[in-house]
């Protein structure tokens, strides 16, 4: 007994030791030849500095005031380089680029079965992006936004019947009851029917027991799971899983809630008939039966579990956004509603003023801001002319890119439209392709077409019909980041327009 408890008192601090030892020879050793480059004490011996980065809620300004203070390329893990270069964001995300995606993506994974945006081999993705790409074209967005218009007109009409008499009001449950119908409405040809409840819950069945859940709170909770984890190397998430087991337990539920939604639909006919074939199940089997493919349930509820929040969090932080920069910037809201009244056509794609006032929010606001972790593939990659061995993680914050004063001029923290515009503001002076927004190359976002069109025809509709103010225009725009970046509140009054 007693050789046993000396054996464990050796145990103990041989481990504290070890502990503090290895990341130390580690950092001597430098496995990925990194330890040249400058950034965070912390972060040259261990993952904690990134870890609390990505847990602060503000990770996009921590990093890019790293850049300001330690340089345009600089650690920040022992194996991660960021990089403020937008060439370089061009140099790791073009088409041609070997570099894939990190382990980081292996905790999004719908439980067991991985997706188009959890995917890290290229060719497995290749063939999920084949199968998903005709869902998301420019015709399919097209042919949807009708019922976008729908539903925004439904949310409007609210609006007016219970805020126009001078109430302030946080919009911000309001657009994410919209945004979360309109792409219930888009995957599964209803809406979710938030705006109809005024209520973030939905129905749910599970093992025939049936209650309620709110959806935007377990998507929340299963994101502070799988990011945070995310961010830790392999060999300790192990230990982190324990940790959160209320929030695997929120990925468990939002995974049965996605796979009970695909049967419901599924069981509703099987989607081939023409009414129905609108919806992206329907399209999604429609195509399947044309190739001959084996259609697998599991694998279209995968998928669907990363579109069901891609679709959502990131276009209902952008039209929060959207409204909180045009409320506040008079000048700009009267200039698009101007050009909103004299415009004699249905089609608003094409309207200068409002697509300047809608990437410049994207331009401004990123809701992803972060560095899209990407690992370079062995033996190693070029990058900013500088050798990386294989394994080494890099990134470029988009927050940061989008914040570089040689292509966007001076003023970068300013909401100015005008940066877009030609000096007649008739035509958009600036390439849009210099916005990293969706990102670039082979794993670029898939719902573009689809997030422009939506947020063309919901900002056009908020600002024709109301004058819109914030309760503070002095307040900044609150908001969380984790993968996306969240907007908590934002108070805002409406007042009819006369027009
Ligand atoms: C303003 C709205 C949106 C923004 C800012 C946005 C942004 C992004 C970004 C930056 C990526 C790359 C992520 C990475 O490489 O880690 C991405 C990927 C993706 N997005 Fe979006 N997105 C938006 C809307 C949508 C919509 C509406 C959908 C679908 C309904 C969607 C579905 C996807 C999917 C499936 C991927 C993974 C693509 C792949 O890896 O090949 N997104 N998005």
């Amino acid at each position: 007994m007693m050789f046993l408890t000396v054996s464990t008192l050796w145990v103990w601090p041989a481990v504290l030791v070890a502990a503090c030892i290895l990341p130390l020879v580690l950092h001597l050793y430098d496995p990925y030849g990194i330890r040249k480059y400058p950034g965070p004490f912390l972060a040259k011996f261990s993952y904690a500095w990134i870890f609390w980065v990505g847990i602060s809620g503000r990770r996009s300004q921590i990093i890019h005031e790293a850049h300001d203070k330690y340089g345009a390329v600089i650690r920040i893990s022992p194996r991660e380089v960021s990089f403020s270069s937008p060439s370089v964001y061009s140099e790791i995300h073009s088409f041609s680029s070997k570099a894939t995606k990190s382990n980081f993506y292996d905790t999004f994974g719908s439980i067991g079965v991985r997706n188009v945006f959890t995917s890290r081999s290229k060719a497995d993705h290749v063939q999920r992006r084949k199968l998903l790409h005709p869902l998301f074209t420019a015709q399919v967005t097209r042919e949807f936004t009708p019922r976008t218009v729908s539903l925004v007109e439904q949310l409007l009409n609210e609006w007016e019947s219970r805020f126009v008499d001078g109430k302030y009001f946080d919009c911000v449950p309001w657009i994410v009851w919209l945004a979360f119908d309109s792409i219930g409405d888009f995957i599964f040809g209803t809406s979710l029917g938030m705006l109809n409840s005024r209520s973030d819950s939905v129905p749910f069945v599970r093992k025939s027991d049936e209650k309620t859940i709110s959806l935007p709170g377990i998507i929340s909770m299963r994101e502070q799971y799988n990011y945070p984890v995310g961010l830790l190397p392999v060999w300790w998430r192990p230990l982190a899983r324990r940790i959160v087991s209320k929030e695997i337990e929120a990925a468990r539920t939002y995974h049965a809630f996605v796979a009970h939604r695909v049967e419901q639909r599924l069981s509703r006919n099987a989607g081939l008939q023409s009414e129905d074939v609108y919806d992206l199940v329907g399209r999604f089997l429609k195509k399947s039966k044309a190739q001959n493919e084996a259609f697998h349930p599991d694998a279209l509820t995968s998928e669907l579990n990363t579109i069901l929040v891609a679709g959502t969090d990131t276009t209902r932080n952008s039209l929060i956004a959207a409204i909180y920069y045009l409320a506040r910037s008079p000048d700009a809201q009267r200039t698009l509603q101007a050009e909103l009244d004299s415009s004699p056509t249905q089609d608003i794609s094409a309207l200068p003023f409002l697509n300047a006032c809608l990437n410049e929010t994207l331009r401004l606001y990123s809701p992803v801001g972060i560095g899209l972790p990407r690992t370079v593939p062995h033996p190693g990659m070029l990058i900013a002319g500088e050798w990386f061995v294989g394994g080494t993680t890099v990134g470029v914050p988009i927050y940061t890119v989008h914040r570089d004063e040689n292509i966007w001029g001076a003023r970068t923290e300013e909401f100015e439209p005008r940066r877009w515009l030609s000096e007649d503001g008739r035509e958009l002076r600036m390439d849009a392709d210099a916005l990293k927004t969706f990102s670039d190359g082979s794993m670029r976002c898939i719902g573009k077409h689809l997030a422009l069109a939506q947020l063309r025809v919901m900002i056009a509709a908020i600002f024709k019909r109301f004058d819109v103010i914030l309760e503070n225009p002095e307040a900044p725009l609150h908001t969380e980041e984790w993968f996306v970046r969240k907007a908590i509140e934002c108070k805002i009054g409406v007042r009819r327009r006369g027009v």
